[in-house]
């Protein structure tokens, strides 16, 4: 499944594009946003695409290679926390800076790296396999007290406690190695009622691990604060979050930067995906947009 670039419209407009413009897309996963922003910055403008999983970093290069827009794009493989560096090696001081943060479609789909409980694979779900932690040593290592905070904190898991015991009492007859020995302990720690519900009782152990296994929270932050360093002024800065605790970080990074007179906000509050792309594209129902503006 090829992933769908969510808010597509709203980037663009909101990145207030301009003709041979200098853009970062920050989060380029296949490049959906960034083909489509170096589209409108014919002929002269320049998007840097950073992707931080280098397998899929491969693909996205490879797939580039016959498209005519190719000579626009900059690719870069590592993370956004070092937008400064990338910045200045490429001598570029962006018009506007995307990021659209999370997982995508590829992760599930392709990574064969546990992102997802409905597929038997190795516990890992980090991004990048030469950084952060695989889940399989949180689960394995870590003490129970602190995967249940972990459980709570990233997941608001409300069996964080009997999920983290039953982790601790299975770990000891067999290493918690893939995603399939993880929903087992998990299944036999919570009731009957939270198996029948919509939403899959794995799914939040999965968030709160995959969160603390790629340092998520940490990145976001590190991440933001820089881009707002390395805009131009009058630069715009979007960024697209699908979790309540990314979002949470991005609307209070803005609010100081506001008080200190960093930045300004052209549009007030979160910019949610129309009712006709929910439909199309369920994935970007939980999208919520903020838009700064450097001064
Ligand atoms: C939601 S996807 C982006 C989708 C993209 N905008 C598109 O239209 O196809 C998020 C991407 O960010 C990447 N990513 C996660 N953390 C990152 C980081 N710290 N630095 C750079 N990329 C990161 C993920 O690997 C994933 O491919």
């Amino acid at each position: 499944m090829i992933h769908t670039p969510v808010l597509l419209n709203e980037v663009l407009e909101y990145l207030k594009i301009v003709p041979s413009g200098r853009y970062i897309d920050a989060t380029m996963n296949g490049g959906g946003h960034s083909l489509a922003i170096a589209e409108k910055i014919q002929p002269d403008g320049f998007v840097v695409g950073i992707e931080w999983d280098s397998d899929l970093f491969k693909e996205t290069e490879s797939s580039f290679k016959n498209n005519s827009l190719r000579k626009n794009l900059i690719l870069v493989n590592d993370s956004y926390v070092n937008l400064k560096s990338i910045a200045k090696k490429h001598d570029f001081e962006p018009d506007g800076i995307l990021f659209d943060l999370g997982l995508s479609s590829w992760h599930y789909e392709v990574s064969g790296r546990g992102f997802t409980f409905k597929k038997e694979e190795p516990l890992d779900m980090r991004f990048n396999t030469s950084n952060g932690v695989p889940v399989n040593e949180i689960v394995n290592l870590y003490s129970i007290p602190e995967i249940e905070q972990i459980l709570r904190d990233y997941g608001e898991e409300q069996f964080a406690q009997s999920i983290s015991e039953s982790i601790g009492i299975n770990r000891k007859k067999k290493p918690i190695m893939t995603t399939n020995d993880l929903v087992s302990v998990i299944s036999v720690a919570v009731p009957n009622w939270y198996k029948n519900r919509k939403i899959h009782f794995a799914t939040k152990t999965f968030q709160a691990l995959r969160i603390v296994a790629n340092n998520e929270l940490g990145n976001v932050t590190e991440g933001v604060l820089a881009a707002i360093d390395i805009l131009k002024p009058g630069g715009r800065l979007v960024v697209i979050s699908f979790q309540g605790h990314e979002d949470k970080i991005v609307r209070e990074i803005f609010k100081e930067q506001v008080k200190a007179g960093r930045i300004t906000q052209p549009k007030k509050g979160t910019v949610r995906p129309k009712w006709p792309e929910q439909q199309v594209n369920p994935r970007s129902r939980s999208a919520k947009m903020k838009v700064a503006e450097k001064v």
